[in-house]
């Protein structure tokens, strides 16, 4: 990969969590990811939990230089709820991070993310793994922002599959259903009435949403973190044959028991979906997934739903669709890829 030129600029926003850190480092891993700067939200821990561990997670990997911002704290219409069940009560399970040394950034998340798509009209990619709240003030602050990104690429909602939050519900959607409804039908077609001289296409690229459908496929097991390890020349929790520890494998090591130990207690399996790193991956290669363009809209008023992304598969609806959602993953690729990259990323001097 030769600079910029050939890269894929992307800006994340999370609500880091586990697997919101893996996919972070996936990024950094990736030479083909231009990371332009991450946004901070909350969701499995409280927002500034979040800045810091995302901020404690980019020096770890060597990249202080990354900017990272904090958003808005709570959810657009609702009280704040988190899931320290899932992630630990720091968000990153067992794991200890040193405190970030880095600062924050002096700018609002839906700000920056504003601020950088029309910095760079059409050329940035927005993946989020987190609660949809500052991308839904970004929207209500810049109408046009569906078209001056060149792509939208969520981690959320399930299309068809069993919801991980309430029965038909997912995480990251049921936190702030308001929040995506807003972003669901901002980046449908015929949307915000354009101005004349707005720059971008007429008709903004379909956001890519990959749910629970096809993230519950990407499933990381003590085998592959072992694999991952010996690509970085440790053992599976980090030690080094010198004695010395390896810094990242021992943070995913560390991480990942407790999420594994909840997979365990929950799904059935000692291991974990690791939701996020596929986005992320879909972002940087869309060939990861086949996708299909439906309508989805988000229910608000269910006693038993709210927070159901309601697809419209039979089109009986009749409105233009307005995602195009995930439907298989090649879960085998994509975690051969994650093995490869964030091993090689473990094993580099810093
Ligand atoms: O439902 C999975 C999503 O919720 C992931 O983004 C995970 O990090 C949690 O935020
Ligand atoms: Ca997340």
């Amino acid at each position: 990969m030769n600079g910029n030129a050939s890269r894929t600029p992307i800006l994340v926003d999370c609500d880091t969590g586990i697997d919101d850190s893996l996919a972070l480092l996936y990024a950094l891993a990736s030479p083909e990811c231009e990371l332009v700067a991450v946004t901070c939200t909350a969701g499995n821990v409280d927002a500034r939990q979040v800045a810091e561990n995302t901020r404690a997670l980019l020096e770890l990997a060597g990249r202080p230089n990354v900017e990272v911002a904090i958003g808005r704290e709570t959810p657009l219409a609702r009280a704040l709820v988190t899931t320290p069940e899932t992630h630990g009560p720091r968000g990153i399970g067992h794991a200890e991070l040193p405190p970030a040394t880095m600062p924050l950034s002096p700018r609002y998340g839906p700000d920056l993310i504003v601020e950088e798509a029309r910095r760079r009209p059409g050329e940035l990619t927005l993946v989020t793994l987190a609660p949809l709240t500052n991308v839904a003030l970004a929207v209500l602050r810049e109408p046009e922002l569906p078209r001056l990104l060149r792509r939208l690429v969520i981690m959320g909602g399930s299309y068809r599959s069993a919801g991980n939050t309430a029965p038909t519900t997912e995480w990251n959607v049921s936190v702030d259903p308001e929040s995506a409804k807003i972003v669901f039908e901002a980046f449908g077609p015929g949307s915000a009435e354009r101005s004349a001289a707005a720059a971008g296409p007429a008709e903004p690229a379909r956001p890519i949403a990959l749910g629970l459908d096809v993230t519950e496929k990407a499933r990381m097991l003590p085998e592959h973190l072992a694999a991952l390890a010996a690509r970085a020349g440790c053992a599976p929790d980090g030690r080094r044959p010198d004695g010395t520890v390896n810094p990242i494998v021992r943070y995913l090591a560390d991480a990942l028991r407790f999420y594994m130990e909840f997979h365990s207690r929950h799904d059935g399996f000692y291991g974990a979906f690791i939701h996020d790193p596929l986005a992320l991956a879909a972002a940087l290669d869309p060939t990861l997934v086949r996708t299909e363009a439906v309508t989805v809209d988000i229910e608000l008023g269910g006693r038993l739903t709210t927070g159901e992304t309601v697809t419209d598969w039979r089109r009986v609806w009749g409105r233009a669709p307005n995602v195009d959602v995930a439907v298989e993953a090649d879960s085998a690729r994509f975690m051969a890829q994650f093995i490869e990259r964030v091993g090689d990323l473990a094993a580099a001097p810093r």
